[in-house]
């Protein structure tokens, strides 16, 4: 296969990339676009602080658009994502009173969910809710500061109702390291969840790598998550100075685990990365490919 995307989906899954709705103006970017990639996660235009900037107040020009065109270009559409403690506006971190942010939390994700139901494969539900470091715990949030650790459960259960075809992860980095604490208290989440029936479909990692790419335990975590009964995604991949063999090996961790469906690199050009001093996706700032890319499309 000579694309990225046509190479994936030799193997029954996707290759997919995160898309600015500011960019789509962008010829070159967007020719790059739909030639190569077969899903598209929204790099921004789906957060709280875009979504609903105000209560119940819902704002969907700039997800509109990157769905628009997922839509007329016959790409799979990722949400991301719904309950996150970052670009999360001050009138929902502010909230002190349990029963008004389970409200607030509820209606958002009614509200965002709704309006996508049924075009979404799957949806990053809750995002980075685990501490980095030793401890395994979750971090400090207005979520779980406020409601509990049970937010997430919570949060998954008001998902499933909202668009019950969407596939529903817990989306994190640092957690592709099978030895790291981090990574053992997501598997924890999920084997709670999947034990007691809570609804959780896949578990997103987000791999942005150092450059030296994912640590060497990156298989035996994907294979052991995916153990649990969820599909496994590699869902923000970017890896410092982007050597081809670092691209080749977590491709192929991936494409050996049959529940990791899909790879997105965050990402089209390194001047469109949110790390592109470190020029750490597949293409250069000319849209040309780079050794990288021809390491993923052999690998694929
Ligand atoms: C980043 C975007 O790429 C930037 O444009 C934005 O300024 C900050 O967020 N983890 C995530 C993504 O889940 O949403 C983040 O995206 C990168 C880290």
């Amino acid at each position: 296969a000579g694309t990225l995307g046509a190479a994936a989906v030799q193997s029954g899954r996707y290759f997919g990339t995160a898309v600015a709705a500011g960019r789509l103006g962008d010829a070159q970017y967007t020719t790059i676009l739909n030639r190569e990639f077969s899903s598209i996660t929204p790099e921004n235009e789906m957060k709280w602080d875009a979504t609903e900037p105000s209560r119940d107040n819902f704002t969907f020009g700039g997800a509109d658009r990157v769905a628009n065109h997922a839509r007329s270009q016959n790409k799979q559409l990722r949400g991301h994502t719904l309950v996150w403690h970052q670009q999360l506006p001050g009138w929902v971190s502010g909230i002190r009173d349990a029963n008004t942010l389970r409200a607030v939390m509820n209606n958002h994700i009614n509200g965002v969910m709704g309006r996508y139901r049924g075009q979404i494969y799957a949806w990053d539900v809750v995002n980075e809710a685990f501490a980095d470091g030793g401890s395994g715990q979750l971090r400090s949030s207005v979520f779980r500061d406020v409601l509990g650790t049970g937010f997430l459960e919570e949060a998954f259960r008001a998902a499933r109702a909202a668009d019950p075809a969407a596939k529903l992860c817990y989306n994190d980095y640092n957690i592709e390291d099978w030895n790291a604490a981090k990574t053992q208290g997501v598997y924890n989440l999920v084997r709670d969840f999947r034990s007691r029936g809570v609804p959780i479909d896949c578990v997103g990692l987000q791999a942005h790598f150092g450059s030296g790419g994912s640590p060497a335990t990156f298989q035996t975590t994907l294979a052991n998550l995916a153990a649990l009964g969820v599909d496994v995604q590699i869902t923000e991949l970017d890896i410092a100075q982007a050597p081809a063999s670092a691209y080749a090996n977590t491709v192929r961790a991936c494409l050996n685990v049959p529940r990791c469906t899909g790879i997105t690199t965050w990402g089209i050009r390194d001047s469109d990365s949110w790390r592109a001093s470190e020029n750490p996706l597949l293409f250069d700032r000319g849209g040309t490919k780079k050794p990288a890319y021809d390491a993923v499309l052999t690998t694929l």
